[in-house]
C-alpha cells in the first residue's frame, strides 16, 4: 500500500528525538559488528549529542530533514559540507519499526528535490562495511562504492566504506 509521510526541515525541538533515532540505529543495525561498550562510547560522544544536533539544525550550510508519521518523527537525514567540496550525507536513520516501508526512499527523494541549481553534483556517504542492509539501500539509490578503508570505534577497528553519487545536471 502506498504510504505518505510529512517530510519537513527539522526544528531545534526535534534534536532529542533525532538522538533517539540515532541510538536506535546503532543499537539495532550495528549490534552485529560493534561491541556494546564501543557503541556506548560513540553514542556518548559529540556526533549524536543533542548540542551537535541542535547546531546542525540551525546551520545555514547544512540540511536536516525529518519524516513524520502519525505525528511522530520516524526518520531523519542530515547533509553537511565535506572538505572536498562535495556534500556528505552524514546521518540517515529510520525508526526500526518503520523500516522497509519506503520512508527512507521518500526522505531521499525530498532531499534531492530540495537541491538548488548551483549545488555541487557530488554526494558522499560513509557506511560501515558490514552494514549490508544500509549498503544495499544506498546502491539502490544509485550510489557507487568509491573507497574501502577502516575506521576506529572505541577500541575496535572495523571495515568502512565510502559511496559516491554524482547527480546529473
Ligand atoms: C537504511 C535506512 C535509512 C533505509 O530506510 P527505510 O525506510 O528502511 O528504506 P526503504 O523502506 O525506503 O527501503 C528499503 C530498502 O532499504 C534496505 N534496508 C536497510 N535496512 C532495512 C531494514 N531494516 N528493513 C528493510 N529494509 C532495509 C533494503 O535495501 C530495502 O530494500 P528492499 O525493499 O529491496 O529489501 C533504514 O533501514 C535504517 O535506518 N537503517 C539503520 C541505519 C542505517 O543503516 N543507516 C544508513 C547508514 S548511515
Amino acid at each position: 500500500m502506498e504510504q505518505s509521510w510529512l517530510i519537513r526541515d527539522a526544528r531545534i525541538a526535534d534534536a532529542g528525538r533525532l538522538r533517539e533515532l540515532g541510538v536506535a540505529g546503532w543499537e539495532t543495525t550495528y549490534a552485529g559488528f560493534l561491541r556494546p561498550e564501543n557503541r556506548r562510547a560513540y553514542l556518548a560522544g559529540p556526533f549524536w549529542s543533542v548540542e551537535r544536533l541542535r547546531a546542525l539544525i540551525a546551520a545555514h550550510d547544512c540540511s536536516t530533514l525529518v519524516a513524520e508519521t502519525n505525528d511522530h518523527v520516524a526518520g531523519l537525514l542530515t547533509l553537511e559540507p565535506h572538505p572536498s567540496g562535495a556534500i556528505e550525507l552524514t546521518r540517515f536513520y529510520v525508526d526500526p519499526d518503520e523500516r522497509g516501508r519506503g520512508l527512507g526512499a521518500a526522505l531521499w527523494r525530498h532531499a534531492l528535490a530540495g537541491r538548488d541549481a548551483g549545488d555541487t553534483p557530488t554526494i558522499l556517504v560513509n557506511v560501515f562495511g558490514d552494514n549490508h542492509d544500509g549498503r544495499r539501500f544506498y546502491e539502490r539509490l544509485g550510489f557507487t562504492l568509491c573507497e574501502e578503508t577502516t575506521t576506529t570505534v572505541g577500541d575496535q577497528t572495523v571495515y568502512d566504506v565510502w559511496y559516491r553519487l554524482v547527480i546529473d545536471a
